[in-house]
């Protein structure tokens, strides 16, 4: 039997809309995978004038996909319509990055849409609005905004690890070859770049902890690591795009785990604003592992953390604070 849609719709802005990870992601929308099966949606889709056509087809296409959830599609180009009334953000939009690029290298580019848009959200979007930011380099672009939104509870901007965390649950899987959904706890700490640390110390797999299931330290800590933190790159080579569906899937992840909560026992990766949990310096928007219930997310409090994780922990957090700097000059630039 089909679930009955019950609740009234609930507005979600997905920027940079006509893009490749705008058309997975609002099509998942639409079928229920960001909110549940009985939540309606109204998409407010925004782009760039000189992507106004591929945003009005993307349009044409999900009322053509007579989607029951989907209950009304707002396509725009105007920042200030985009916005207006919505409670989830999807921060998409931007220029991606190219081979041969690091996602700092983009820093100035996106993060002049980001304080823009940040301008409209500050000034339209629902009070208590989510927000989660993909374009990179996430983790600063959502500082950015922060900063230039500071109505927004600096609780409800967050960027997408979720991404580097699914990477890693299926690196794990297929190592096992078992099905992923067994693998739990692995956590992504850092920056959503080459420098995040991917940690197994802390996860199990099938009930048995995964480097005991694995039994291979030396990949768990060299070959894994590199995998999961150079599988953006890896897919700009095979694509000659960056990843999109499996972005459009793991926000999809993110955003319902923190509005519908966390299954019990389970941890996630998300980027969150540090509150100075792990000697992580206070304001970097920084990856941790967290539990969500009722709309909020929670860093997972009393791990321990060994020489070598501390070590790379503080390695990507060192990276973030440089990054974190480039974005003053920037704002203040301005
Ligand atoms: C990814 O991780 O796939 C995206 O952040 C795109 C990129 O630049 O790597």
């Amino acid at each position: 039997k089909r679930a009955q849609p019950v609740r009234p719709p609930i507005r979600v802005l997905i920027t940079g809309a006509a893009g490749q990870i705008g058309y997975a992601l609002s099509s998942l929308v639409g079928h229920g995978e960001l909110l549940g099966k009985s939540q309606r949606v109204i998409l407010h889709l925004l782009d760039v004038e000189t992507a106004t056509e591929p945003l009005n087809g993307l349009k044409l296409e999900l009322i053509d996909s007579a989607l029951p959830l989907l209950t009304d599609v707002i396509a725009t180009t105007n920042p200030t319509e985009a916005c207006t009334g919505v409670s989830i953000a999807i921060m998409v939009g931007g220029f991606p990055r190219k081979a041969h690029m690091e996602r700092k290298d983009i820093m100035a580019m996106n993060g002049s849409i980001y304080s823009k848009h940040a301008y409209a959200l500050e000034k339209y979007a629902c009070k208590g609005c989510k927000v989660v930011v993909v374009a990179n380099p996430a983790n600063t672009n959502a500082v950015i905004l922060s900063q230039c939104a500071p109505s927004i509870p600096r609780k409800n901007i967050t960027c997408l690890t979720r991404l580097d965390h699914n990477r890693a649950l299926g690196q794990v899987a297929a190592k096992l070859n078992i099905p992923v959904n067994v693998v739990k706890n692995v956590t992504i700490w850092g920056n959503h770049s080459s420098t995040q640390y991917p940690d197994v110390n802390h996860g199990c797999a099938n009930g048995i902890t995964i480097r005991n299931a694995i039994r291979d330290d030396n990949w768990l800590d060299n070959e894994f690591v590199s995998i999961v933190q150079q599988r953006g790159a890896a897919i700009i080579k095979a694509r000659n795009l960056s990843s999109a569906l499996s972005a459009a899937s793991s926000v999809c992840d993110h955003i319902r785990d923190w509005v519908l909560g966390t299954p019990p026992g389970h941890w996630v990766s998300m980027g969150v604003i540090s509150d100075g949990s792990y000697g992580v310096p206070e304001g970097l928007c920084y990856s941790f592992p967290v539990t969500c219930k009722d709309g909020d997310w929670n860093i997972v409090q009393g791990l321990d953390i060994d020489a070598r994780s501390r070590q790379k922990m503080d390695d990507t957090a060192r990276e973030l604070e440089e990054e974190r700097r480039l974005a003053q000059d920037y704002l203040q630039s301005l």
